[in-house]
């Protein structure tokens, strides 16, 4: 934790520095219209590294759903051994030998100033966390990881100039939230912890950001489908399990409702969104925390868009009250004008492509070619 005398130790360091002092952030509004206009056409595929070294980049919590990738994407741009993933699980053999992997704690401050001393870390990309239905099944332990682990989080990264990356989510907006959608500033009264404790994350690092000039980059991300990982136990799990059970036997038992209405993304876009997001010039960005949007689509049209290429696939429903009740307080769009006005964030995959890929990874080609 930043122990008093810490605090002011930041406090000097960064009022000294050159570049962030505090008293120069203070003195600036406190949402300030964004000097930095980008072209809507503008492309950050092929943007080059243009700083003199790569940054040193930490990844927490990085084997679950996200992590592997980003830590695949990272790799290609700055190199395998600038980029370390950590994580309390232990790595399987593949991930293990594709680059440098530590084990870390969220909750061990200590052990992760160690980390960021010893490796020189630049960039954090902050993880660890108990997503949604996980969370509710176990408060304390979500309270703990989501809250304290942040807290480690952000010190540490405060202390020693770090440029930080925490994800946020849709679950960060609650039922009094326009729903319709969700701007990026409105009402924010989520009813689960995860919410709870990303409202949390997204305040306090803006409270950082003004108080110690701490480099603070807010997604809101949308529920992420991915082909080759794992969801975590979210609310939108959903939109990835259909896929394994339209490739592997063409039916699907869905625990939402059939209209429940969510923003999604493909994680390719969501990874390159975050790296995005951390490389644009601080003075294009006019707000810390930021929605990102890509689709949004029920569990019923997901199943129309896959019997387009799976005509026999049968979903059916079993709800299950606590996630239903989960995603009926979220948004079903998100309005991410500002990302795209600020830093020209744009999706590439919409539904159909969505659907094409996933299935093409799960090699449901058989059944398409049976259908067909
Ligand atoms: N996947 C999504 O749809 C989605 C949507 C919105 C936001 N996010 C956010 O993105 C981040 C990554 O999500 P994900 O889907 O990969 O989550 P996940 O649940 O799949 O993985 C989280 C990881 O955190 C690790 N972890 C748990 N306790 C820890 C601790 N004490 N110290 C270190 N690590 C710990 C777990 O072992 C796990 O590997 C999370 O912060 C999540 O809130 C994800």
């Amino acid at each position: 934790m930043l122990a008093p005398g810490m605090l002011k130790q930041v406090v000097s360091v960064t009022a000294q520095s050159k570049a962030s002092s505090c008293f120069k952030l203070l003195s600036l509004p406190l949402l300030s219209p964004s000097p930095c206009r980008i072209p809507a056409d503008a492309s950050f595929h092929s943007t080059s590294f243009s700083e003199a070294e790569p940054p040193r980049v930490l990844i927490t919590g990085g084997l679950g759903q996200l992590g592997i990738g980003l830590a695949n994407l990272l790799r290609k741009r700055f190199g395998k051994d600038n980029v370390i993933l950590s994580d309390i699980k232990k790595p399987s053999d593949h991930v293990f030998h594709s680059g440098p992997f530590v084990y870390a704690d969220v909750l061990d401050y200590k052990s992760l100033r160690e980390l960021v001393v010893n490796h020189r870390i630049s960039w954090l990309f902050h993880y660890g966390a108990l997503l949604s239905a996980v969370g509710e099944a176990n408060v304390s332990l979500a309270r703990d990881v989501n809250i304290t682990g942040l807290h480690n989080i952000l010190d540490v990264a405060a202390e020693h100039n770090v440029r930080l990356f925490v994800p946020s989510t849709i679950g960060a907006f609650g039922p009094t939230s326009p729903r319709n959608p969700a701007p990026d500033l409105c009402i924010q009264r989520p009813r689960t912890i995860y919410g709870v404790s990303k409202v949390h994350a997204e305040l306090m690092g803006e409270y950082y950001y003004y108080r110690y000039g701490l480099d603070f980059r807010c997604l809101r991300y949308p529920g992420i489908i991915s082909a080759d990982s794992q969801p975590g136990g979210g609310t939108t799990d959903y939109a990835v399990e259909i896929f394994h059970a339209a490739a592997k036997n063409g039916t699907f038992e869905c625990n939402l409702k059939a209209s429940t209405r969510l923003p999604m993304m493909y994680i390719s876009d969501c990874l390159r969104a975050t790296l995005e997001v951390m490389e644009v010039p601080a003075e294009c960005l006019s707000m810390r925390t930021y929605n990102i949007s890509a689709m949004s689509f029920t569990p019923e049209e997901l199943a129309q868009a896959l019997r387009k290429h799976v005509p026999d696939f049968q979903i059916t429903y079993r709800v299950d009250p606590l996630r239903q009740a989960i995603a009926e307080s979220w948004p079903m769009n998100l309005d991410d004008s500002n990302a795209r006005k600020d830093w020209g964030w744009k999706q590439d995959f919409d539904l159909p492509e969505l659907v094409a890929t996933m299935l093409n990874f799960h090699g449901a080609s058989t059944r398409i070619a049976q259908a067909n």
